[in-house]
């Protein structure tokens, strides 16, 4: 928070005045310089593209059966010490990110897209390195030949209109990038919560507990408001609200489900470290290591 006030970005907090502050029309998530970005835009461009990337989230409601059997693969090949982020949270929200663009994605790829954060940086995108993982990604994407999926289904958008040629280049990025940060964050944050308290707790309780995404950024007459979203709004609200609530929750499902199981004897936990983002709250990295002859 005090950091947001050093920029001189005031701060919204509490259920209420955070909701209000979503749904009130003269706060805007265009910050002016024409992004070709959904999350920096409003109105009927905003709309569009969102109505876009909704038919492709859509794809994968129901959850895939081969994407679900791709986690729990995942989780049953954990072994007897694993780190919650690189070992199970990453290569999670890899396959789903994976799956809604309709390609395979690499380390290499997953990397970039890690590095990309810095780009949406709510300081102006004044990170040089953000900035270049965010245009190499963009050219690899343009570039790759894609299956059945969310890069073949805008490369369509674009052909048919609905898009133009900056937003083909962007909104891979934008999608791939939504689809994987937050629930990288979350996954990792909530494994880490079945280890060290086991209680059992729905998905969505638990994503409004850690609520990965802590805050988003609006301006309006007075200069840039930050929203805080971590009392009880953990997929936001109003016009940018998360279309991909539905698919992050039955993705939670599964691999929390899955991993509960591994656990179930017990376990320690150990080399905690968090992230320092502003906004994306998560875990750099946390050890969990099985009792000997539970695995
Ligand atoms: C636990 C996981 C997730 C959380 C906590 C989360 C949270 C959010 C939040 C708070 C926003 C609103 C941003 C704003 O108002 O400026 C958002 C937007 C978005 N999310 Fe998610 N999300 C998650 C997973 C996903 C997944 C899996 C997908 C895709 C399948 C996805 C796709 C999107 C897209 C495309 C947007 C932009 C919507 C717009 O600007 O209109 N998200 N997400």
């Amino acid at each position: 928070m005090e950091e947001f006030e050093r920029h001189g970005i005031r701060v919204v907090s509490g259920r209420d005045a955070s909701a209000r502050a979503l749904r009130a029309r003269e706060l805007t998530s265009d910050p002016g310089g024409g992004s070709p970005s959904l999350l920096l835009r409003d109105g009927e461009d905003h709309a569009r593209v969102r109505g876009v990337l909704r038919e492709i989230i859509a794809g994968l409601e129901p959850f895939p059966g081969a994407l679900r059997a791709g986690i729990e693969t995942v989780v049953a090949g954990l072994g007897p010490a694993f780190d919650l982020v690189r070992d199970f949270a990453r290569p999670i929200a890899g396959s789903v990110t994976a799956a809604v663009l309709g390609l395979d994605l690499d380390d290499a790829f997953l990397d970039r897209l890690e590095a990309t954060t810095a780009n949406l940086d709510v300081f102006g995108g004044t990170d040089r390195a953000g900035q270049a993982a965010a245009f190499r990604l963009a050219v690899q994407l343009s570039r790759a030949p894609a299956g059945p999926g969310g890069l073949t289904a805008l490369r369509a958008a674009h052909a048919a209109g609905r898009l133009d040629d900056d937003e083909l280049m962007f909104t891979p990025v934008v999608l791939a990038h939504a689809a994987y940060e937050n629930s990288l964050n979350f996954l990792a944050c909530a494994g880490l919560e079945l280890a060290s308290a086991p209680e059992p707790r729905s998905v969505r309780e638990l994503a409004t507990a850690i609520c990965p995404a802590r805050y988003v950024l609006r301006f309006g007459p007075d200069g840039p408001v930050a929203i805080s979203l971590a009392d009880g709004l953990p997929f936001g609200l109003g016009r940018h609200a998360c279309p991909g609530s539905g698919v992050a929750v039955a993705e939670g499902e599964i691999a929390l489900g899955a991993l509960a199981k591994v656990l179930h004897g017990g376990c320690r936990v150990g080399e905690v470290r968090w992230k320092t983002h502003p906004v994306f709250h998560g875990l750099a990295k946390a050890v969990v290591t099985l009792p000997s002859g539970n695995r």
